[in-house]
């Protein structure tokens, strides 16, 4: 007996891109981000602008994105938005366009957790692509978070060690902003990286007991470098940016490898997965692919469209809740913190 398709409609806005897409079951029928350029300016996301920003582009976007997948408003099951964690009045756009959706097509709502959709955007159907077999791990490395999390079923998920400070993609920002980069600037970071000599320069690594991350020292660290070097040359960013990026790039993804290393160690499992935004880092990459052979492990590495934010995860995610009738009501509020 075939079972019912199931269509969902994912909203995404919790920091500064606003997204939109439905899926139908596993399959993505349409993903549309659209980002905002207004924060670059600032060396990093406004709130306030990042919400009055996302109020402009809620209702086109979700607009393209059911266009897009061919589809009637009749046909949506129901509506997923991000919950939280994220910026309050970033959260509170996506959550009230949902709320009013929902009432409006009498249809239910599922309130996700960001951080699962990160993860379980492994699951999102890609051409025969092997998803991964529970439990496994993942490390979850964004804007905002960097978390080794062990995933034992699609929504039961515990945070094994996280950031006691800076985020990893925070760590590359920064690090970005040093060198003059614009906002965001882990992906410049990439890119110059990969014309340079990763162990031209060295910077300090956190001594972190357990699974726990710290990034805060090494910010400092590539900051006191910088401005002693460029005191002696002027010069100094310019003519040794890549090595400069790649050295930066080499030492946080270092820093990632230690403890994720251990915990597949102790935990005894080689199913491992990377989600974020920083899981889009190239070295990143590579060095898990590399790493995974030598461990024998089985890595999960997310299309590069999966890894920054994306209603596509969120989507995703709302529907193993929907599955398992795990709906909202209209008293859901957006929260700016929310645990795994
Ligand atoms: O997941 P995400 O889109 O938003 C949050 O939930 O935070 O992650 C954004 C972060 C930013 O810090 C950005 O610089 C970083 O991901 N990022 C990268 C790359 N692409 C995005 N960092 C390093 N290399 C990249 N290629
Ligand atoms: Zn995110």
């Amino acid at each position: 007996m075939s079972q019912k398709d199931i269509i969902i409609l994912g909203i995404e806005s919790s920091c500064d891109d606003t997204s939109a897409a439905v899926i139908k079951n596993e399959a993505i029928l349409s993903n549309i981000i659209a980002g905002q350029e207004i924060h670059k300016i600032y060396g990093g996301v406004v709130p306030e602008l990042a919400s009055r920003a996302h109020q402009q582009n809620i209702i086109p976007v979700v607009d393209t994105a059911i266009k897009k997948a061919g589809i009637s408003l009749q046909d949506i099951d129901a509506v997923a938005f991000t919950k939280g964690p994220g910026l309050l009045g970033s959260l509170v756009v996506g959550t009230s366009f949902a709320k009013s959706f929902a009432l409006a097509l009498n249809i239910p709502m599922l309130d996700v957790n960001h951080m699962h959709g990160h993860v379980l955007a492994h699951f999102i159907d890609d051409e025969g692509k092997a998803k991964p077999k529970f439990p496994f791990i993942c490390l979850t490395v964004s804007g905002g978070h960097t978390q080794i999390v062990l995933v034992k079923d699609y929504l039961e998920m515990e945070v094994i060690g996280q950031t006691i400070d800076d985020a990893a993609g925070e760590a590359f920002d920064k690090a970005a902003k040093t060198l003059g980069f614009p906002y965001p600037g882990g992906p410049l970071i990439d890119k110059h990286a990969k014309l340079g000599n990763p162990d031209r320069f060295e910077f300090s690594k956190p001594q972190i007991n357990g699974y726990d991350y710290s990034f805060s020292g090494l910010k400092t660290s590539i900051l006191y470098f910088i401005q002693k070097q460029v005191r002696e040359n002027p010069n100094f960013i310019e003519e040794n940016l890549n090595d400069l990026c790649a050295s930066i790039q080499k030492t946080i993804i270092e820093i990632l490898f230690k403890k994720l290393i251990l915990a597949a160690k102790d935990l005894k499992i080689n199913q491992i997965a990377i989600a974020g935004g920083v899981s889009a880092n190239s070295g990143l990459r590579s060095k898990l692919s590399e790493i995974g052979i030598q461990k024998k492990w089985d890595v999960y590495i997310p299309k590069f469209e999966f890894c920054t934010d994306n209603a596509a995860m969120i989507a995703i995610t709302g529907k193993y809740m929907y599955k398992n009738d795990i709906f909202a009501d209209q008293t859901v509020t957006a929260m700016a913190r929310l645990k795994i």
